[in-house]
């Protein structure tokens, strides 16, 4: 990370001729509970200690001139709608920006350098890191006074509003509201949340990243949401009451079976049987039993691959294999349709389970896939 500033403070120098402020945002991790954010269910991630980091100042105009060091590409674009840049990358500090003039914000230009090493499309949360980088950034510099969830929507209403992906909260709320050793778990209808400290005795969390890019999932992401929407309008015809797939039982959603196509059935099947897997984890952790917990793991890596459909092959490899070398829990991560698997592992089985992943993947799909040791961090700052 000191380095990673380094570089960006030079190039900073040498495109602006002054020196900003460093902001940080984490991209992040979620143990239990996919695709529950935006059926208003629970959520339980925690920030990674990779993400992003920025150079920004004020630059007394209407423009904002940004440069994206790891891409070596430079963009200029100013603050209203008409001035939207063409790279997707500015898309995102523009949609920021734009999202938070939207809300009453007073901000002006700015210059930016920012680089990461949240690695793009594994399912980390690269694009919230982003996000919330310059959302907490720019609040701080224009003394904006917007509380930390309203940070967290105004990324995830650059998703919507600017990148087609109608992305629930849980990234954007990690990104801003994570803490060191700490998961989180969020009621994603009341928005009520707690820390867990997480210390697993005798277990390490290993994510296996695929390699496989999830670039252009959104419309399939968008498409999930929307059977969601199609089984909540069908339930609701019996039961107002259900305002998002949180409030239905699988009994409701039987009385609605041949009212909806069979693929919508299995989607709520899966969203219905996710969110009651949260709590039941939640449970589990608080007796130190982390058997159950990789179990639920294991069924949500089932469900996300048979019912929500947003497992690969690849990622049904990797998760063979975990459960071949007695790895406690794993499972596809994130959105899916590629990225990682999140897996816990006994501390003993580590080295074995490494190993025999690595070679068994290599051998059947001629790439490495890559390794990363999960550490709990603290989210976005002021550095
Ligand atoms: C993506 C979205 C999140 C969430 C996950 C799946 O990361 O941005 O809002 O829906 O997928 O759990």
């Amino acid at each position: 990370m000191k380095a990673m500033q380094e570089q960006i403070s030079i190039k900073f120098k040498e495109l602006f001729q002054t020196e900003g402020s460093f902001f940080a945002s984490p991209g992040r991790i979620n143990l239990i509970g996919e695709h529950t954010d935006y059926n208003g269910g629970f959520v339980f991630p925690g920030a990674v200690d990779k993400g992003m980091i920025a150079e920004i100042k004020p630059n007394g105009t209407g423009t904002v001139r940004a440069y994206a060091l790891d891409l070596s590409d430079y963009a200029e674009f100013g603050l209203t709608e008409e001035a939207a840049p063409e790279a997707s990358w500015a898309r995102y500090i523009f949609g920021v920006c734009r999202e938070i003039i939207k809300r009453g914000g007073n901000i002006q230009g700015f210059d930016t350098v920012f680089a990461g090493d949240v690695p793009l499309g594994a399912g980390m949360s690269s694009s919230a890191a982003l996000e919330s980088t310059f959302a907490f950034a720019l609040n701080e510099l224009f003394a904006l006074g917007i509380d930390k969830f309203e940070l967290a929507k105004i990324g995830q209403s650059t998703e919507h509003n600017y990148c087609g992906v109608k992305c629930g909260i849980m990234d954007q709320f990690a990104s801003v509201f994570g803490k060191a050793g700490s998961l989180i778990r969020l009621d994603c209808r009341s928005l009520e949340y707690k820390y867990y400290p997480f210390n697993p005795v005798g277990y390490k969390l290993v994510l296996v990243d695929s390699v496989v890019k999830h670039e252009l999932a959104s419309s399939a992401y968008n498409k999930r949401r929307q059977s969601c929407e199609n089984v909540v309008a069908a339930i609701r015809r019996n039961h107002p009451q259900v305002e998002f797939l949180r409030d239905a039982t699988m009994e409701m959603l039987s009385e609605v079976k041949a009212d909806i196509s069979a693929e919508d059935y299995m989607r709520a099947e899966y969203v219905i049987e996710e969110i009651q897997r949260v709590l039941d984890v939640c449970d589990a952790l608080e007796h130190g039993d982390y058997e159950t917990v990789g179990a639920k793991m294991y069924a949500t890596h089932h469900g996300m691959s048979k019912l929500y459909e947003v497992s690969c092959e690849e990622l049904d490899f990797l998760n063979d294999i975990a459960k071949e070398c007695g790895v406690t829990g794993s499972r596809v991560m994130g959105g899916g349709f590629g990225g990682c698997t999140i897996n816990l592992v006994k501390e003993e089985l580590y080295d074995h389970f490494i190993q025999t992943a690595v070679s068994a993947y290599k051998e059947k799909y001629g790439r490495e896939p890559k390794i990363y040791d999960v550490v709990i961090s603290d989210g976005a700052r002021h550095l």
